[in-house]
């Protein structure tokens, strides 16, 4: 494993764009033909209000979960097998960091634009103020800005990235990224379990991990019906932690051909399994596309806790997810070509952990 892997990577140069927030700020009504949607794609605002419960995605009780119920187990199962995604109440992480947490991110997106750009990205390593990755002129950008920051292990955090102007700033992230871990690890006990393996099974398999942040926050938009928040895509990492906002929804997950929102639970954390768990698991847990959307009237923000490996980790399916039932799906690969891969196709929303590492069934 990279213990040694000290310095963050290069993941190839990002072309700059401008600030959406700076855009509504300078006139609401701004909407630059970049972000505006190709018709296929322009989203279907649903009424908030109205939007079904039928489709509501599966809430696991941690609390049950961390004490090895067998019902909260199988939910589990269920859950990372048909969604991929689920919300989970009775964490145990306390009201107070998280509210700290929401805080802290919208004290950072409140500064006036001279002071976020002193924690503004620099280079090809993603982390600070901007926005996501954009690999050519032509593609449709997200309506949102965001911050991304390595947060775990400590070492290799780079704190000229970190707003400490702001009070409590970093003192919030480090509880949060603290507690975020705890949960993180819990479920990855569990899901080893369901792979028949003990708690520690695909501990051993991914190694040591990295923890990133990304702070989401999607100005309202005079049309919401053409833009999208952030793009579809499934997340190229072990597991994703998401705090959404408590009051504006707005994440969107693909389940059954349809676009089903993610209704926010007072203080829940939205979990969903990534790429790396949908290979190691040899596609028996889906890592499934999902994307926000924005509305006319409120800011949104959210924040994405995920877990990674080092760059340098093989990454294919466990053996034990490997019989004659379910024949290996993916080839090996290292998980740095894998992300490298990932960010240049960036516009083609999931299909490149289909073609990457997909093993073609003709080639059985
Ligand atoms: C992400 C993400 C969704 C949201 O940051 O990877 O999918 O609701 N965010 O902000
Ligand atoms: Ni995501």
């Amino acid at each position: 494993m990279g213990c040694e892997d000290e310095k963050v990577s290069d993941w190839g140069k990002s072309l700059p764009v401008p600030s959406v927030q700076e855009l509504v700020r300078n006139d609401p009504r701004s909407l630059p033909q970049r972000y505006i949607q190709l018709h296929g794609d322009r989203p279907v605002v649903p009424d908030m209000a109205m939007a079904s419960s039928s489709s509501d995605i599966p809430i696991i009780d941690f609390a049950l979960l961390a004490k090895g119920d067998e019902h909260e187990t199988r939910n589990l199962d269920l859950a990372c097998r048909e969604w991929g995604f689920f919300q989970i109440i009775n964490h145990g992480m306390p009201e107070e960091v998280l509210l700290k947490m929401k805080a802290a991110i919208a004290a950072f997106f409140e500064l006036p634009l001279e002071e976020k750009n002193k924690y503004a990205q620099d280079g090809n390593n993603f982390q600070g103020y901007g926005q996501a990755y954009v690999a050519s002129e032509d593609q449709k950008l997200d309506w949102c800005d965001m911050v991304f920051l390595i947060t775990l292990p400590h070492e290799i955090r780079n704190l000229k990235y970190w707003a400490d102007t702001i009070p409590g700033f970093k003192d919030a992230i480090e509880k949060y990224s603290k507690e975020a871990q705890k949960v993180a690890e819990e479920i990855c006990a569990n899901i080893s379990l369901l792979m028949g393996m003990d708690k520690d099974g695909l501990k051993r398999s991914y190694g040591n991990t990295k923890q990133a942040m990304r702070m989401n926050y999607y100005p309202p938009c005079s049309r919401p019906d053409l833009v999208i928040g952030i793009n579809p895509h499934s997340d190229p990492d072990i597991i994703t932690l998401l705090l959404q906002d408590d009051e504006v929804p707005g994440l969107q997950i693909r389940h059954k051909d349809e676009w089903v929102l993610v209704k926010p639970i007072r203080n829940a954390i939205v979990v969903n399994v990534g790429d790396v768990m949908e290979i190691l698991s040899n596609g028996m847990y889906k890592s499934i596309e999902h994307r926000a959307i924005t509305n006319e009237s409120k800011a949104r923000l959210s924040l994405a806790t995920i877990m990674i490996p080092y760059d340098e980790l093989e990454i294919g399916p466990m053996e034990c997810a490997v019989d004659e039932h379910r024949p290996r799906m993916y080839g090996n690969m290292k998980y740095l070509d894998y992300l490298r891969y990932t960010f240049a196709r960036k516009m083609e929303g999931k299909a490149h952990l289909d073609n990457t590492l997909k093993i073609k069934s003709s080639s059985f």
